[in-house]
């Protein structure tokens, strides 16, 4: 099989973790990468032996030695830079959110349906080893009917500034980049459930607490702690139409004691905890058990391995024609439960889907 060439677009912090695993990738080959940064871009490129390097993405597409590509760039160029992805012909990797907005979303939607080229949104929660796990449990039905769900993400100091802190950028704070990941995960594994109503509130008192020191934190690649017009925290109670609920708290700063993830699934068989921790709690003989399963480690969430498997199974999917377990659908009822967070939050009060 011809191998498959890959274009990078975006070089900040993320763009590692794509890089990392298509160079450990025998099917793919990094031919190209692109950032409006010239500097950052040569050295990815020197870094995973790139031969072609960008600063306009336009140009990247152009190249017809490009078979696919990774945006990794600011939420606002996702929808762009994917539909003229699309347009030239070329298979789609793109970091979550798939957008800022849902219309944005339905835009790269059309464009995927329109090209019929594959698109698979990162939402690289889902690849992760003991996710498959875990969901695999719950497709067995050990669980039940998961009938509730707790996301959380909880920084007691996590704006990473920039890009990230200027809504017109990157459409929202903590909800919409790292809320983002535990209610899609939440989401997916209580098996995609329709949202009926959404209430929700945002907080922003805290700023992003620049002055502190001592306590380093996660920056953006152009880091600017000049301007903040994001929240810094919200939360919600999404109820699904099959009856099903799921709360949500996030922040990129909040006066907590420590930062704190919860990813907590309930079903009348049994639950299962994603964060802080893997584990299993069921009932047998009029007993409660807390179940540890033995895999190589407990976190929920491992880091590059997961990278590497969102990867192998979109160089799969391209391989084989096959759609992506995170397809663009799933990116766009993503951004409805995102923006009708937002909604919800600005009305102050519960709306219905
Ligand atoms: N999956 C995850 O766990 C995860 C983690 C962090 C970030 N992300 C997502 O990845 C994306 C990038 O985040 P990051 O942390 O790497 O940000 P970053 O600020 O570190 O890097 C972004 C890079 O994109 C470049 N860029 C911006 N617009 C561009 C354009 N039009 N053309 C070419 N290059 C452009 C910037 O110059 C910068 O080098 C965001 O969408 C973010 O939500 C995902």
């Amino acid at each position: 099989m011809n191998p498959i060439r890959i274009g990078v677009i975006g070089t900040g912090s993320i763009s590692e973790c794509h890089l990392n695993a298509y160079a450990s990738n025998s099917q793919a080959v990094i031919t190209a990468i692109c950032d409006v940064n010239e500097a950052r871009a040569r050295q990815a490129a020197a870094k995973y032996g790139a031969d072609k390097i960008y600063t306009d993405y336009r140009e990247l597409l152009a190249n017809p030695d490009i078979d696919a590509v990774s945006i990794c760039t600011w939420n606002n160029t996702h929808a762009p830079i994917s539909i003229a992805a699309l347009e030239a012909g070329k298979h789609v990797l793109v970091e979550k959110p798939l957008s800022r907005t849902l219309d944005e979303a339905f835009a790269i939607e059309k464009a995927v349906r329109a090209s019929g080229k594959l698109l698979q949104v990162g939402f690289v929660r889902r690849y992760d080893p003991n996710v498959k796990m875990l969901r695999a449990f719950a497709e067995q039905g050990e669980f039940g009917e998961i009938y509730y769900a707790k996301a959380s993400t909880l920084r007691r100091l996590g704006n990473p500034g920039g890009w990230f802190a200027d809504v017109e950028r990157s459409g929202g704070g903590p909800l919409i980049d790292i809320g983002v990941h535990v209610i899609d995960l939440c989401w997916y594994l209580m098996g995609r459930p329709k949202v009926k109503t959404i209430s929700a509130n945002t907080y922003k008192k805290l700023g992003n607490r620049s002055n502190i020191e001592h306590l380093s934190s996660y920056k953006s690649a152009d880091y600017d702690a000049t301007k903040n017009t994001v929240e810094d925290l919200a939360n919600a109670i999404i109820r699904f139409e099959n009856g099903a609920s799921l709360m949500v708290d996030v922040s990129f700063t909040l006066h907590a004691k420590q930062d704190e993830g919860a990813v907590k699934l309930y079903g009348d068989k049994g639950s299962f905890e994603i964060d802080p921790a893997i584990a299993i709690v069921t009932e047998k003989h009029n007993t409660i058990l807390n179940i540890q399963p033995q895999t190589d480690s407990t976190a929920g969430f491992a880091g590059q391995p997961a990278f590497d498997s969102e990867v192998n199974h979109f160089i799969d999917c391209i391989a084989n024609g096959t759609k992506p377990i995170s397809p663009v659908e799933d990116g766009v009822e993503m951004m409805k439960i995102l923006c009708g967070i937002y909604e919800s939050a600005a009305k102050g009060e519960e709306i219905r889907l």
